[in-house]
């Protein structure tokens, strides 16, 4: 089986602006890469691409607040986030920056272009600004009450609570993030993608898709957008860090960072491209691609509106085939909060468990916020490890080699005569894979976890049934031994194979042990895939208990902060 389809698979850039969470990971970067490397696993082209999201507001805000340049801030943490990402075995093709050359190169062409196409209109408007700082109050310098939903607390460009986008000048009580002092506002020009003239072309992209397969909550957003009407946008500004806007009448602006940013994607698709000698253009400019776009719900707007006007007044591009948007991942019951420190750092979140990463991995999988806003808990996260990854998955291969060790030296039995009980496990065995692929293909991250568990949860009740180990001791029972062990192995073959998208160290761990080294999903399933007589490796420690000590340590951590 192989699969021919092209996949390019975006996840969101990361601001560069600070180091990475566990809401992050939850919502995008976990999902993303259980996506891409099951599409891997089936043969697919897949192109899995991210980078540091290195211009606008939340970087200058930064530089400012440590009295460092923002060049200083985007260094430091890209540096960071790249390796944080590196530690969790997240799999992108490619990592790139927005700050790099190419990247400039291509925003600033893109912009050009639609320049040039007369796709624009320019208006001259007042606008807020801040005198003691000599600079205009564009996005997140300015904060106030959002028109929409009366969140206090909501962005110049956004609402992070209903994720409206918005402008500086339709916040009720707007307040300077810069000096607090009183507003002024003054004169100055800008270029506008007029989104009004986009509305019935993605009124009917968006009532065409394929209904079934986008989710719900990202539907939802996009039509209420939609019906309310939709208003030209500025994407110049003023401000002197960022993409410089290629043209005379624009000279000291740069580009929106919500206008680079996603073009970043495209950028990091032609780096690839570059370094390894390929051709970029399938990934971006063939309509048999599917366009992937993994995000958190306060970039719904972006990518399901704004990007798409972008890359249809571009002409070149193919529009996102699905944005299976997650909701957010709170912790301890509140919200995850940067500035007031509630939140698991990934780097931190490493030091104390230096060899951890799938059990990070499962839990914010399994209890991923994939429909509705999700809690994460130091207790359930010790109770997922230790009765779940520990009791079940664990438990059960390690029992299987254990006793493939005690009889037969790690030398794997033959298959006897089979009895309905078998026929059973193995009729189970070959259904779940392309369950758990399903699954996977429509966005279900936790239900098809939740299968790979089941697959592990059959095997011990099969052992817990038949008792190799005690049928071992009689004479006619050593024949039923070798075949419950063949099945077990052969079970444990495809666990390997199904977990690999989610677990991927665990995964690679069960490999080593079982000398093998295909991950083929066709391979999942079966029920023959290592002959008798193949020799596997003593059995290693999978996963460990987490003490209550070791949580108690984290909630003190955070009640600190
Ligand atoms: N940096 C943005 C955020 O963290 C996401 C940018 S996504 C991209 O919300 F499409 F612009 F790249
Ligand atoms: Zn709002």
């Amino acid at each position: 089986m192989s699969d021919s389809s092209r996949f390019t698979i975006t996840a969101a850039l990361p601001y560069a602006n600070g180091p990475i969470h566990i809401g992050h990971l939850a919502g995008v970067y976990i999902p993303a890469d259980i996506f891409a490397r099951y599409k891997r696993s089936i043969g697919a082209d897949v192109l899995y691409v991210c980078g540091s999201d290195e211009h606008g507001v939340p970087i200058t805000i930064k530089a400012k607040k440590n009295n460092i340049t923002p060049k200083e801030v985007i260094d430091k943490y890209h540096k960071i986030i790249e390796k944080a990402f590196l530690n969790f075995g997240i799999s992108f093709d490619v990592y790139d920056r927005t700050s790099n050359k190419l990247h400039h190169k291509i925003a600033s062409d893109f912009f050009k272009k639609l320049y040039e196409n007369g796709d624009f209109i320019e208006k001259i408007s007042e606008e807020y600004y801040d005198k003691s700082e000599n600079t205009f109050l564009a996005d997140r310098y300015i904060k106030g009450t959002c028109p929409i939903c009366g969140y206090e607390n909501a962005y110049g460009d956004q609402c992070e609570k209903c994720g409206s986008s918005l402008t500086p000048s339709q916040l009720k009580n707007p307040a300077s993030m810069l000096s607090g002092g009183a507003l002024t506002k003054k004169k100055t020009k800008h270029w506008y993608l007029p989104l009004d003239k986009h509305e019935s072309w993605l009124k009917n992209w968006i009532s065409n898709l394929d209904k079934k397969e986008w989710k719900q909550n990202v539907l939802g957003q996009c039509q209420s957008w939609l019906s309310s009407g939709l208003q030209p946008r500025a994407v110049t500004r003023d401000l002197d860090w960022g993409v410089k806007i290629p043209i005379k009448e624009a000279d000291g602006k740069v580009l929106y960072v919500w206008f680079d940013a996603p073009i970043g994607y495209i950028s990091a698709t032609q780096a690839w491209a570059n370094k390894k000698g390929n051709k970029w253009e399938p990934y971006w400019c063939d309509e048999n691609t599917k366009l992937i776009h993994f995000i958190g719900k306060d970039n719904i707007v972006f990518h399901c509106i704004i990007f798409p006007a972008m890359l249809k007044a571009h002409g070149d591009y193919i529009l996102p085939y699905n944005v299976p948007a997650n909701e957010f991942l709170n912790l301890e019951g509140k919200k995850i909060s940067t500035s007031r420190n509630w939140a698991v750092w990934l780097h931190e979140y490493l030091i104390d468990f230096p060899d951890k990463q799938d059990v990070l991995r499962y839990v914010l999988c399994i209890n991923a916020p994939e429909n509705k806003d999700n809690d994460f808990t130091w207790s359930d996260f010790q109770a997922r490890n230790n009765n779940e990854l520990v009791a079940i998955l664990g438990n059960f291969i390690n029992r299987v080699f254990v006793l493939c060790h005690k009889y037969w030296g790690g030398c794997i039995p033959q298959k006897n005569t089979i009895e309905k009980i078998d026929l059973d496990l193995i009729s189970e065995l070959k259904s779940k894979p392309k369950e758990i692929g399903n699954l996977i293909e429509n966005y279900k991250f936790r239900f098809a976890l939740q299968g790979v568990m089941d697959l592990a949860r059959l095997g011990n009740k099969y052992l817990a049934d038949t008792e190799p180990w005690k049928l071992f001791k009689e004479d006619e029972g050593k024949n039923r031994t070798e075949t419950i062990l063949n099945i077990s192995i052969q079970l444990i073959t495809t666990l390997a194979i199904v977990s690999e998208p989610f677990i991927p160290f665990t995964s690679q761990k069960i490999k080593n042990m079982l000398n093998i080294h295909f991950n083929d999903w066709e391979y999942a399933g079966k029920a023959d895939n290592l002959n008798p007589g193949h020799q596997i490796q003593k059995p290693s420690l999978l996963f460990s208990r987490i003490e209550d000590s070791e949580i108690a340590n984290q909630i003190n951590k955070l009640k600190k902060n």
